[in-house]
């Protein structure tokens, strides 16, 4: 039996079978979830990319904010000491979950065991949506399928906030070195399929399904335009 599927309980199969090592080993998720790691692994980037995405949300006291998927390092228990009223974190793994409640505070964090492909919340359920990374790790049926939730649970009006790789990377060092390209593309099966869509084009088809449209607010270049933070605010089409 091949090894990832030991961890296939209750999560999408890709997942399982190409981020078990990083998600759902406890080993794996202890390693990951130290600042420096993390950071190594954002080549030096989280600390900046984090406080980005966390100033754009712009959440007052009484926007109701999901942050979707858990990330490892210190965004999570940093974005809530600037909202008194909490927010909600949805993910489809435990381990991921327990991880986080370890690092906030008891009482600001309403932590939902659910899949962002398919989330249990109403309709227009949240003025913020954070997003952070997560994109890129999805393949593309996936990806469509988030978008669209994304899209059904903001309320017009509200923000979305999008940090990811950016656009493909064609003249960026890294990208041109094909050795580190090819071992990124090893680590990260579905990057290449995120590079070559259309992100912002996806994301507005996907608001159209549900009557509404994107305007884009902000979009901060990182890393040599390696990576990128977006945001959002939705409209009534
Ligand atoms: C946000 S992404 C990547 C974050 C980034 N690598 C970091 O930690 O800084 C990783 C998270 O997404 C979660 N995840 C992946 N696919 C999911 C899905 N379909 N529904 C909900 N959570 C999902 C994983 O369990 C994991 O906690």
């Amino acid at each position: 039996m091949p090894l990832y599927r030991r961890f296939l309980g209750g999560v999408p199969e890709y997942l399982a079978r190409h981020y078990w090592w990083a998600y759902l080993w406890s080993p794996g998720s202890w390693f990951f979830d130290h600042g420096w790691i993390i950071n190594a692994i954002l080549f030096g980037q989280y600390a900046r990319l984090a406080e980005a995405a966390s100033a754009l949300l712009q959440a007052g006291k009484k926007a109701r904010v999901l942050q979707l998927t858990a990330v490892y390092g210190s965004l999570t228990p940093r974005l809530l000491e600037t909202l008194p009223q909490g927010m909600v974190l949805a993910d489809v793994a435990d381990q991921q979950l327990e991880r986080v409640r370890g690092k906030c505070p008891e009482g600001c964090l309403r932590l939902c065991r659910m899949n962002a492909e398919c989330l249990g919340y109403a309709d227009n359920a949240f003025d913020r949506v954070l997003v952070f990374f997560l994109f890129h790790e999805l393949p593309m049926e996936a990806r469509s399928r988030v978008r669209g939730e994304i899209a059904r649970i903001l309320q017009p009006g509200g923000r979305l906030v999008v940090a990811e790789y950016a656009e493909l990377p064609r003249h960026h060092w890294m990208f041109r070195f094909s050795l580190l390209r090819w071992l990124l593309c090893r680590m990260e099966p579905f990057l290449a399929g995120f590079w070559n869509e259309d992100h912002d084009r996806e994301m507005e088809r996907a608001m159209a399904r549900y009557g509404k449209r994107l305007e884009r607010l902000a979009s901060r270049h990182f890393f040599g335009g390696f990576y990128r933070v977006v945001c959002y605010r939705l409209r009534r089409a």
